[in-house]
């Protein structure tokens, strides 16, 4: 059934969302904005292959939404967005990224664009060519952006396995990972560091080619890797994956990964507390690059991956304690302080129905 698109937003709380289409360069997308009452509404770019506009709609309003969970539970003066790009073949990307980028001007700067599945460096670029609210991929820039990401998944893994058995031990432990995109590689590089056992499934047969070159990563055939036995499950690929059927096949103790919206439904969260699979939240656990890309617009500084990986891993260790103080499921426990702190924000924040002043009709 098609979304509606005002009960949705009313439903989710959203501020706006444009629909995004250019004549010249044949854009068509979705931007949500769904709370800036902080600060700037923080988000990437993502470009993917959607089957219908209904799909990437959804994915779009799902995503802005996590942001600014993600924000709430970081303790970030930011807000949560997504724009995405309906992909299809023979699309004129650098022409559409050009467009994103005048539509994201016309905002004054209240969307903060940054990379996602789909738009990485060059495509920053294109769209930093008309807009100058958008990440900088170079050296101005945060620093890089999906290695604070992989590091915050390393800590909160590490604050998990502490969690349950006190300890990390990595050379006793085995994590599968789903992905080995710019996350899941980065994550699996340092779990082998410290002597972990890493098995990984990917799609994309350069992406495995590469990787069996320079890692002892165990390549596992795709699909396969939700039957794994393992410590530990890290979805580093796209959300939704964990639903009724998937979460019957979970051989792992700990799901902890940086995909976003890994629950199809938040049922599914409680599904895993139910089985005794610790769930590490994922808009606590993949907050890294939201970190340093707010931090940077807000302070002007980098913040370093080691800090950033310090204090992902002492939010989740802190919300996976008063999660268990509270006897709720940790996925329970963060959807509700995520909405208690916006909640909170708002009520601070100028209603959006006031008046804006004398000289405003
Ligand atoms: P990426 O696009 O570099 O990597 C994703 C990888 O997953 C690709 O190699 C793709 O081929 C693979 N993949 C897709 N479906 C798969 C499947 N069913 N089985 C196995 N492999 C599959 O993306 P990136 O940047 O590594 O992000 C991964 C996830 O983490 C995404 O969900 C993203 O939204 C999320 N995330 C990323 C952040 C970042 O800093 N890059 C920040 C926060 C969340």
């Amino acid at each position: 059934m098609g979304i509606h698109i005002l009960d949705a937003m009313a439903r989710e709380g959203f501020e706006e969302v444009i629909a995004l289409h250019d004549r010249d360069s044949g854009l068509r997308g979705f931007l949500g904005i769904h709370d800036s009452s902080q600060g700037p509404a923080f988000g990437g770019i993502r470009r993917w292959s959607y089957l219908t506009e209904d799909q990437a709609l959804r994915d779009c309003l799902r995503l802005a939404r996590a942001m600014t969970y993600k924000c709430a539970i970081a303790g970030l003066e930011a807000g949560g967005a997504k724009l995405v790009v309906l992909d299809r073949p023979g699309l004129d990307v650098e022409a559409v990224y050009r467009a994103i980028g005048a539509s994201i001007e016309r905002l004054g700067g209240r969307y903060q664009a940054g990379p996602d599945v789909g738009t990485q460096d060059s495509e920053l670029e294109w769209v930093a060519a008309t807009t100058r609210h958008v990440t900088d991929p170079g050296p101005g820039g945060p620093g890089m952006l999906a290695e604070a990401t992989a590091e915050g998944v390393f800590a909160g893994i590490g604050a998990s396995l502490r969690f349950l058995d006190g300890e990390e031990d990595w050379p006793r432990r085995r994590i599968v990972i789903q992905g080995l995109g710019e996350v899941g590689r980065g994550l699996a590089r340092r779990l082998l560091e410290r002597g972990a056992r890493v098995g990984a499934a990917e799609i994309d047969p350069d992406r495995v080619a590469a990787v069996r070159v320079e890692s002892d990563v165990e390549i596992l055939d795709p699909a396969t890797e939700l039957d794994a036995r393992c410590d530990v499950f890290a979805p580093c690929a796209l959300g939704g994956i964990l639903h009724d059927l998937s979460i019957t096949r979970l051989r792992c103790r700990i799901v902890a990964g940086g995909a976003n919206n890994v629950l199809a439904r938040a049922v599914h969260g409680e599904r895993l507390h139910q089985l005794g699979i610790l769930y590490a939240p994922d808009f606590a656990i993949n907050a890294g690059a939201l970190v340093r890309g707010t931090i940077h617009h807000l302070e002007g500084r980098r913040e370093s991956i080691e800090r950033i990986g310090a204090r992902i891993g002492a939010t989740l260790a802190d919300l996976l304690a008063q999660a268990r103080a509270a006897e709720v499921s940790p996925a329970r426990y963060a959807v509700d302080l995520a909405e208690d702190r916006i909640a909170q924000w708002r009520a601070r924040a100028p209603s959006q129905d006031a008046p804006l002043g004398p000289t405003v009709r």
